[in-house]
């Protein structure tokens, strides 16, 4: 029964949060809405296999644990953030490379927060960037985009407009605007 699965995943990933956060984190930040609603439903719901998380900083190297026992990948262009990516998976290098790494097809869910407007601003980067995450996501995977300023327009984005936008039901909408600033979450679906 899949009500089962959600509720063994929000509190796994509840658990997770609690051993690593020792803060209190209003409902609708954003890095509460990633890490307590986006990651318990993606488990339940698709149960990804293989994962890929672009951008990693030393306060997301406790994300390896929602995925542990799957095949996580984690990509940053910056040589000294590979400490906190997946331990055996973790390809230091620009996101602008993707199809250079991945497969057609590879991936189950690929996340991409606070990376489009924060290094990758480049309209050309930006552009190839998305057709290679449309490549290398499986059909039937899913896509979520996490950023503050859509420095290129989502409608002219051309990788985008290959995926269908998937309306995430925990929030109710495939554009998500959490209360903290502008940080906006889309959700899509290949
Ligand atoms: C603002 S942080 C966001 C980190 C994280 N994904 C999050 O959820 O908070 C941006 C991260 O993306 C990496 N980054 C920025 N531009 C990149 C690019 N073009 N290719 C690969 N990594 C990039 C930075 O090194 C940094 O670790």
């Amino acid at each position: 029964m899949k009500i089962f699965k959600h509720l063994y995943y929000k509190f796994f990933c509840n658990k997770i949060i609690k051993y690593h956060i020792d803060y209190k984190r209003d409902k609708c930040d954003d890095r509460n809405i990633l890490e307590s609603v986006i990651f318990p439903f993606i488990l339940a719901e698709f149960d990804p296999q293989s994962i890929l998380d672009i951008g990693r900083e030393g306060y997301q190297e406790f994300y390896n644990d929602f995925f542990t026992g799957r095949d996580l990948w984690t990509l940053d262009y910056e040589p000294k953030h590979e400490e906190f990516g997946s331990p055996d998976k973790h390809i230091v290098d620009s996101v602008v490379n993707l199809s250079k790494h991945f497969k057609k097809n590879q991936f189950d869910f690929i996340l991409m927060n606070g990376v489009f407007g924060w290094g990758l601003n480049d309209e050309k980067d930006i552009q190839k960037t998305f057709n290679d995450i449309f490549e290398i996501l499986k059909p039937g995977g899913i896509f979520v985009l996490g950023y503050n300023d859509d420095i290129v327009p989502l409608e002219k984005i051309t990788g985008l407009k290959k995926l269908r936008a998937y309306k995430f039901k925990p929030l109710k909408t495939n554009e998500y605007v959490c209360s903290n600033g502008n940080h906006t979450y889309n959700f899509y679906i290949k």
